[in-house]
Order: structure tokens, then sequence, then C-alpha cells
């Protein structure tokens, strides 16, 4: 059930902000699970046991929730480095490479996924597959006047774009960067996300696409019903 799965992944959340320490520089990705994390963090600040904290977060709802739970966030750009950094994912795979931007988001937790020290990514059961692209499409950022090349570029890849439309408002949705989300599926699997993740990128007028490789240090996954936590 939904509360079942709402507890396990605060037990998650629990579990990967205790190894955040007094001092340290934090990253905040976004989603239900980080948001979890946020506010885990924001009552260890709160209860006076960790000190010193600064965060960083990846978008605008991490940013909202860091206020709101009272972790103190900086720019990006004010920081040198990230100590840890905690991310959800859509899907995770044995070599703990990514599926992300199911929210939209995946640009700049990319950007802060990759400067941290340490990256943990929360996820529960449903979030492993054998292979990226089982579950979900990838997700491509593109800048709005080059849409039509690229869709064209991503079909020439064996792909099956679709530009993702907003729930409450007609029309794309347009990221927190301003720009447009492809939703690219590949119906032949995805055999290599390095190799994937590279060539979309490499297509002009690509932003940054949701997958994730040989970034991550630890993928927790909250196994459900058991109130454990396996950690890949
Ligand atoms: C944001 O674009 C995504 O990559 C999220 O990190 C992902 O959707 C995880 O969200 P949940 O923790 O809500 O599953």
């Amino acid at each position: 059930t939904q509360e079942v799965q709402d507890a396990s992944k605060r037990a998650l959340a629990k579990k990967a902000v205790g190894l955040v320490k007094s001092g340290m520089v934090v990253g905040l990705g976004t989603g239900s699970t980080s948001s979890l994390a946020i506010e885990e963090l924001g009552r260890l600040i709160n209860q006076g046991k960790l000190k010193d904290i600064v965060a960083v977060g990846a978008n605008y709802q991490s940013r909202v929730l860091a206020r709101q739970f009272g972790v103190k966030t900086v720019d990006l750009n004010d920081v040198n480095n990230i100590d840890i950094a905690f991310d959800g994912a859509d899907e995770v795979d044995f070599n703990k490479n990514l599926l992300k931007g199911g929210g939209a988001a995946h640009t700049m937790q990319k950007v802060i996924d990759s400067m941290s020290k340490e990256c943990i990514i929360l996820a529960d059961q449903s979030k492993v597959v054998l292979q990226l692209g089982s579950t979900f499409p990838v997700p491509v950022e593109v800048l709005p006047p080059a849409i039509s090349p690229v869709l064209r570029r991503l079909v020439t890849l064996g792909g099956v774009p679709e530009i993702r439309s907003a729930l409450r408002k007609d029309g794309p949705v347009i990221t927190d960067l301003g720009n447009m989300v492809v939703d690219v599926s590949f119906p032949n699997g995805i055999q290599n996300p390095a190799e994937l993740e590279k060539s979309i990128n490499m297509i002009p007028g690509v932003v940054e696409n949701g997958i994730v490789s040989g970034v991550v240090s630890s993928v927790m996954v909250a196994i459900q019903d058991r109130d454990d936590v396996i950690v890949m």
C-alpha cells in the first residue's frame, strides 16, 4: 500500500541523512524520496544534532522545501564543492546507472550529483531494473528553438521521442530552466547506457538527458514490508 511505501521511504531517508556530519555542504535532489531526506535533515538541524550545514538545492522544489524545514541553502556558485548529495531516481540498474528526469529536474541534479564527493541515491524496490529504459523513457531537456532538429536526431539514434505535455496547462512542460522535455523510448532496449548518454548529449540543442552513468557512489534501496535497506 501507499502508506507502507511512504514509511519505508521515510526509514530510508533517515538512514541516508545519518551519513551527514556537522559542517558539511549537502546537495539536495528532488522527488518524493529526496523531499523526505530534506525533512529529516531539517529535523536533525533543528534538534541541534547537526551544526553549520549549508545545502544546495537542485531546483525550485528542493529549495522551497529546505526553507520550509529550516535547512539553509546557498547558491551553487557560492560553494567550491559538495560533500554529500542525496537524490532519487526513476530507474536504477545493478551497475549504479540511473534514469532520472521524471520530474523534469535532471539537468541541475546531474550537475550537483557529479560535483559531490559522495552521491547517495535513495530508491524503493520498484526502481531497480535489469536494463535502463525498461519502465521509463529517457527524458531529454531541449532548447525550445531547436526542438525539431533534435527530435529528428533522436529518431536516428533509434528513439521514439514525444514532447512532454503539462497536466494542468495547455502545451508543453517548461522546466525550471525554461526548456522543453522530450521523453524518448528505445524499443530495442538500452544496451550501453554510458554510450547513449553521450550520444544524446552530442546533439546540438540538447541541454542534458536523464541517463546518469559513472557518478553514483551508493544506492540505498528500501525493501518494503521489512523495514530494511539494501546498499548497492
Ligand atoms: C526528478 O527529475 C527525478 O529524477 C526524481 O529524482 C525521481 O522522479 C524520483 O522521484 P521519487 O523519489 O518521487 O520517486
